[in-house]
């Protein structure tokens, strides 16, 4: 399906990666006025459920909930109805759970009709794995390869989009063009460390390169003034 491409400051998600409610409000309270959309992922959701989502939504943005699914057809379908009541903008699913599974989430997030309907996005290769990582769980050739098999699997099993690493970008633009959303994290401005995150871009060669949204964390809430950190980047998109 095609998906209203964001523009300016809505390109940017800022990513609530903590288990501390009050600190997640205390970070959308100072973003929310730069910002278009905030992550519940793993970490918040696992802590506080669907009570700590709602809390995280009250700050009246979008919201991504990136709980990347995994399991047999029809638990990832459960999953996704599960979720449907809190209205998320964009889910996330593993690729590699393979074409049933993404089918079965892409019928299901259908229950709610086109126009509301989350963005179902895929994760094709963790960035945590390089080579060597891949070949030692049997997959050979390297991480490129397996981001564009999976991806043209997760898009043809029914995927609005794809995670996936700034280095990704462009050459999942070449392949499958401007349709799928491409949602980027690994993002760093020039000022900031590169914390953990291995292969990184500024914002500005990030959407250069193709990216619809951006996924910021560390640099905007570890930031000592994160009102700031977000207007500026928000500046820049
Ligand atoms: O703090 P930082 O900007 O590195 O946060 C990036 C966010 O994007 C985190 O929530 C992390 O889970 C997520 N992410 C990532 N790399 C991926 C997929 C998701 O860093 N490949």
């Amino acid at each position: 399906m095609t998906h209203d491409k964001p523009r300016g400051a809505d390109r940017l998600i800022v990513a609530l990666d903590t288990g501390d409610l009050v600190r997640a409000k205390t970070w959308i309270d100072a973003c929310s006025a730069n910002v278009g959309m905030f992550k519940v992922g793993l970490e918040l959701f696992t802590a506080h459920g669907a009570a700590g989502y709602a809390a995280v939504a009250t700050g009246g943005k979008p919201v991504f909930l990136d709980l990347k699914l995994h399991d047999i057809p029809n638990t990832v379908s459960g999953a996704v109805r599960s979720v449907l009541p809190l209205a998320p903008r964009m889910i996330t699913l593993h690729a590699s759970g393979g074409t049933a599974m993404i089918s079965a989430a892409r019928h299901a997030v259908e229950m709610v009709g086109t126009a509301a309907r989350p963005l179902l996005l895929a994760v094709t290769v963790l960035t945590s794995l390089d080579a060597s990582a891949l070949s030692a769980i049997g997959v050979a050739g390297g991480p490129t390869q397996q981001v564009l098999r999976l991806a043209r699997l997760a898009l043809d099993a029914g995927a609005d989009g794809l995670v996936c690493s700034p280095r990704e970008v462009s050459v999942l633009r070449d392949a499958f063009g401007p349709g799928p959303a491409l949602v980027v994290p690994g993002i760093r401005p020039e000022n900031a460390g590169s914390n953990d995150q291995a292969r990184v871009m500024t914002p500005e060669q990030a959407i250069a390169a193709g990216a619809d949204w951006i996924v910021v964390g560390r640099p905007i809430t570890g930031a000592e003034n994160p009102a700031e950190a977000a207007a500026a980047i928000a500046a820049v998109l």
